[in-house]
């Protein structure tokens, strides 16, 4: 901030580009007052700024510095809550929650009081931490050493953004050890996806289990704007994919797809290591951009068949002005109202066939598909403080209400696994 200051130079005279030399006096006269009002105003500022920063520093939160406190003073930091990462804490999305109470600063989190650390001897006794979290992907198969001592006043929770489907919890010794779960499932206690979506007031009303979502008919048509960026269109779907041999099975289900378009002589652009379009992981903006101008169709293959599986695929393709073509074991109607995507999994691969090349081929059927733009919106969960899955576990966990009352996961396997997976 120090630093910030000698940028903001008070040069009056650079500032006002007077000429050099005046003779008149009158005008040296002028000259000498202005500046010394100038520099005022300056002097003002800085002022101002300095306290108002003074201020904001004082009024918020008080913000941890040190690394290590002792159970004789964590009792100063009353109103903190301290979260020990069990699992490594370098792997994402574990990691985006950083060391101490940064993270929840940097991202503005209306509520930042949460220290986070990895180091089980951070306090002599474990069960001195609010929480413990443990990253599901890690938990999976060989059960690691568990912490020997437990309070009761301590949330075990589980996280993951990782699909069930590659990552079943099938040790039965976590049956009655989560008290909350943290994932991409619509039915966590705190919801830590990929999408969010908000109506036109900007309020988040999903994903969740049942939404009431307008029905096509009555959705405003669909405005210029959005019909000039269909016009150009050309091609009919593109496939960006660099597993390919996801358990999804959606590699053998892309070929049957595709079969059925090379019949009506149409093909789908796949673009990745599994196909012969070429994208640069490190530029993934360009092709995006290819989607926008060209593409009518995305498809939103998700890797592994989950319960509320749905990735950021869906939010590429909606973002890029792309049906997407979705495919995976959500509910789809949770995130997405009917008659704005295609469900490859429920229509199979002719009839999905079939209907694109339908659509494809009308384009007044094809700008019924956008209408929803008129409603509603979708984002990325780290868009906004509000919606940030890390925001809101650090206020969940500051909720007294909710964190005191005691809650476990009695079934974990159950809540967790997809059907007859262990
Ligand atoms: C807590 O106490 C320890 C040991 O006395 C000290 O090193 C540390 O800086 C203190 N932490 C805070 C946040 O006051
Ligand atoms: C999907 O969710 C909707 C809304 O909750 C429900 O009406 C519908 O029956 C569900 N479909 C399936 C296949 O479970
Ligand atoms: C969704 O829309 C399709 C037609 O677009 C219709 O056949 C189907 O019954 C609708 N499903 C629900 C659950 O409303
Ligand atoms: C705590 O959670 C409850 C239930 O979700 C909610 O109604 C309440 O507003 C929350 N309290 C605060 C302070 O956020
Ligand atoms: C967490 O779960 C444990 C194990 O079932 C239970 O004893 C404890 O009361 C729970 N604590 C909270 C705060 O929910």
């Amino acid at each position: 901030m120090v630093s910030g200051l000698s940028s903001h130079r008070c040069d009056a005279t650079r500032v006002l580009g007077y000429p050099d030399g005046p003779e008149n006096r009158m005008f040296r006269l002028n000259n000498t007052i202005f500046k010394l009002a100038f520099y005022s105003v300056c002097a003002l500022g800085v002022f101002v700024w300095y306290v108002s920063n003074l201020m904001v520093y004082t009024i918020s939160q008080p913000i941890i510095k040190s690394t290590r406190i002792t159970k004789l003073n964590k009792t100063v930091h009353e109103n903190i809550k301290f979260i020990l990462i069990w699992t490594d804490p370098a792997i994402d999305p574990i990691v985006k929650l950083g060391n101490g109470q940064q993270t929840f600063v940097e991202r503005e989190c209306p509520v930042k009081s949460c220290f986070v650390t990895s180091d089980r001897h951070f306090f002599k006794d474990i069960t001195e931490f609010e929480v413990i979290i443990f990253h599901g992907k890690e938990i999976v198969r060989s059960l690691p050493a568990m912490p020997e001592i437990r309070s009761t006043h301590q949330k075990y929770i589980f996280a993951s953004m990782e699909s069930s489907d590659y990552y079943p919890i099938c040790d039965v010794r976590f049956k009655g050890f989560f008290n909350w779960t943290w994932t991409y499932k619509l039915n966590s206690d705190e919801y830590n996806g990929y999408i969010i979506v908000r109506n036109k007031k900007g309020i988040i009303i999903g994903p969740k289990q049942d939404m009431d979502w307008l029905r096509i008919e009555e959705m405003d048509p669909v405005t210029k704007e959005v019909e000039i960026k269909l016009s150009r269109k050309t091609k009919i779907a593109a496939w960006f994919v660099s597993n390919c041999r996801a358990p999804s099975g959606r590699d053998y289900f892309f070929i049957e797809v595709q079969r059925e378009l090379n019949k009506h002589g149409l093909s789908v652009d796949v673009y990745g290591e599994c196909g012969n379009k070429i994208c640069p992981r490190d530029d993934e903006s360009k092709c995006f951009k290819l989607i926008k101008r060209d593409y009518y169709f995305y498809f939103a293959f998700e890797n592994s068949l989950s319960e509320d599986y749905v990735t950021e695929k869906l939010l590429t393709a909606i973002r890029n002005y792309a049906i997407p073509v979705v495919y995976g074991a959500a509910n789809y109607t949770r995130f997405m109202p009917n008659g704005t995507y295609l469900n490859g999994r429920d229509l199979g691969a002719k009839e999905l066939a079939r209907q694109m090349i339908e659509i494809y081929e009308d384009k007044k059927k094809y700008k019924r598909f956008f209408k929803w733009h008129n409603h509603y919106s979708y984002h990325d969960v780290y868009e906004s403080p509000e919606s940030d899955s890390i925001c809101k576990l650090c206020a969940i966990i500051n909720n007294k209400t909710v964190f005191d009352k005691a809650t476990v996961y009695e079934d974990f396997n159950s809540w967790w696994n997809p059907k007859g997976r262990c």
